[in-house]
């Protein structure tokens, strides 16, 4: 058994990584409960006193969009940055960090960010300070995930309208509890495992495909799909910036435009068993915790 701090445990995929260790007998320390907060805490000391005692980290902060509570460049680079160091600095080796596929050769402020959060780790660990992981999911699919709300929703739709651009783009869902239990694996493996994993399901599929998965599992045949004009994208984007509660917005549209798809080998090897495939998402990623 270790004790574990573990970032955003209050979050959709935080919430299942700390049901996972918990049953697996780790003591979770969630950070909310130690007043951490990744858009004040830009210091190796400030992270050092939260340390003592602990055996591993993990975060699975995030943010979708920037805002003046919580800037991105603070959330995904200077507060991850400052709490590797200090990690670094008290001999805590085990980190992992949850980061993004799709984020490199993308301009969005969320993939630059994420991209310099992850580079401090890589160097970390490229130096021998730390055994960090960086865990690079593709689109997390279960019960109270933001996007996967999205999804459920476009899957009700008799008629699915998308971005022209996103039309051919390839996602490679993965079920959160598959992404919790290999990030269970990667803490307690001995040796350490790899410095950079992508935690994508089993098959790439474009995003009309994946809604069509989740309709034909609730009985339906698939949608019409309908491609929205670049112009009508960008403006409904725009607009969904003013609406920070749902996920669409510019950040989202650029993602989405991109194809977030990986070799899907290692991240099997690491579950040890067949992974949810996109037809179980809809029954078994949508329940408990
Ligand atoms: N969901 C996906 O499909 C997906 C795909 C690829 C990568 N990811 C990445 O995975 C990570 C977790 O995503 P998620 O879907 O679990 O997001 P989420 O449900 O929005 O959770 C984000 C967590 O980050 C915490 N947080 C945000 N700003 C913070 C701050 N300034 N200080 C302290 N905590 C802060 C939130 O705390 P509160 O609870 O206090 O709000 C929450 O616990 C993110 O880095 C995301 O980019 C997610």
């Amino acid at each position: 058994m270790s004790r574990v701090l573990l970032c955003g445990s209050r979050g959709f995929i935080g919430r299942h990584i700390a049901a996972q260790l918990r049953a697996q007998g780790h003591e979770v320390l969630e950070s909310h409960r130690l007043g951490i907060d990744f858009s004040r805490d830009l210091a190796p000391a400030d992270w050092r006193p939260r340390l003592a005692g602990l055996d591993a980290v993990v975060n699975a902060v995030g943010v979708l969009r920037s805002s003046a509570a919580r800037p991105m460049e603070a959330v995904h680079h200077r507060a991850p940055a400052a709490l590797f160091e200090a990690c670094a600095e008290q001999g805590l080796r085990r980190v992992i960090h949850i980061s993004a596929l799709g984020i490199e050769g993308s301009a969005t402020e969320y993939a630059r960010s994420k991209r310099a959060g992850d580079a401090v780790l890589l160097s970390l660990r490229e130096q021998g300070r730390l055994d960090g992981c960086v865990l690079r999911p593709s689109i997390v699919f279960g019960r109270g995930g933001a996007s996967s709300r999205m999804f459920m929703q476009l899957a009700r739709l008799p008629l699915l309208v998308l971005p022209a651009a996103a039309l051919r783009a390839r996602v490679q869902p993965v079920a959160v509890q598959d992404l919790a239990q290999v990030c269970a694996r990667l803490l307690a493996a001995h040796p350490p495992g790899p410095a950079l994993l992508h935690a994508v399901g089993p098959r790439a599929l474009t995003l009309a495909e994946f809604v069509a998965v989740l309709r034909r599992a609730d009985g339906a045949g698939p949608a019409r799909v309908l491609a929205l004009p670049d112009w009508l994208s960008r403006a409904s984007a725009r607009a969904g910036d003013h609406l920070p509660m749902q996920p669409w917005c510019r950040e989202t549209l650029a993602l989405l435009q991109q194809d977030n798809v990986a070799d899907a080998a290692p991240f099997q090897a690491w579950l040890e068993r067949p992974p949810i495939a996109p037809e179980q998402l809809r029954e078994l990623a949508w329940d408990s915790v």
